[in-house]
């Protein structure tokens, strides 16, 4: 392990949308860098395996269960959190749900799930981390968006690339009125295109609808890669923006 990781040994992270996918396997990595990680979810039966795998690497693991889009479940795991373990040194704003594919048709709570867990709970978290983060260095907060947070190609549903572009832009003002603070938390983007995840096995997700990727995807340890190069930069430098495509991806 180089020194700028083992720089992160023993700090203490959440993880939301730990119980699956790319923020499964940012947790279980977590803690084969020795970190103590907090893994959020809805579902306590698969958080719990997350966990189990975090302690088999080498960390500690806390379990919080609860739904995200209830803003209240955010500040509750920040108490937990700190409860537990006294303090925050990482937050990787990973939930996320697709909120449905058609802004016309789809029906008013579908949408607003999109824009309660991916932009609401996603700036509590942030916000909750910040004030726990003062004055700390090492501290990173880390939030996964997607290329549909860059740009929109036709097909791409609306609300869904709306919540992600609102937060790259709430990464970006993060990452500026916490220098302007002085303080010293790396704050980082990571806008993956397609990657291979229970998400597209959901009853509206690309695998269960098509039955196969139309190109080779990334994979979560691509993610897992990403996150290990924000936390690697030197105290100086910032990795502010990361975005990743599948080689075979054409937009
Ligand atoms: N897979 C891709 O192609 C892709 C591409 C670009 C960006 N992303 C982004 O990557 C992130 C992770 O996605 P993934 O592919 O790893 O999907 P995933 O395997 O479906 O994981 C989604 C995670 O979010 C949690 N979650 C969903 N709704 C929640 C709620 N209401 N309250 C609390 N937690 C909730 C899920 O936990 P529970 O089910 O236990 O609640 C699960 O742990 C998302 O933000 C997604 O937008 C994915």
């Amino acid at each position: 392990m180089t020194i700028e990781l083992e720089r992160w040994r023993g700090k203490i992270a959440l993880v939301t949308g730990a119980s699956s996918g790319i923020g499964r396997a940012i947790a279980e990595d977590f803690g084969r860098l020795g970190l103590k990680v907090a893994v959020t979810g809805r579902r306590a039966d698969a958080l719990a395996e997350t966990a189990a795998a975090i302690r088999a690497a080498g960390g500690e693991a806390l379990v919080l269960a609860g739904d995200q889009r209830e803003a209240a479940t955010n500040r509750r795991f920040f108490a937990a959190l700190v409860a537990h373990w006294g303090t925050v040194d990482v937050l990787v704003n990973n939930a996320g749900t697709l909120g449905g594919r058609s802004l016309l048709r789809d029906e008013w709570e579908e949408l607003q799930s999109a824009l309660d867990l991916n932009v609401r709970a996603a700036l509590i978290c942030m916000r909750e981390a910040a004030a726990a983060m003062h004055g700390k260095d090492p501290a990173a907060i880390i939030n996964i968006s997607s290329m549909t947070g860059h740009r929109v190609v036709p097909g791409t549903p609306a609300v869904y690339a709306a919540t992600k572009h609102a937060l790259r832009i709430l990464t970006d003002g993060l990452r500026s009125e916490l220098v302007q603070d002085g303080q010293k938390v790396k704050v980082a983007l990571l806008s993956p295109g397609l990657v291979d995840t229970p998400w597209h096995s959901k009853p509206d997700g690309l695998i269960t609808q098509k039955g196969a990727y139309p190109y080779p995807p990334l994979t979560a340890a691509d993610l897992v890669s990403a996150v290990r190069y924000v936390l690697s930069a030197p105290p100086g430098v910032q990795i502010c923006d990361i975005q990743l495509r599948p080689s075979a991806q054409p937009f």
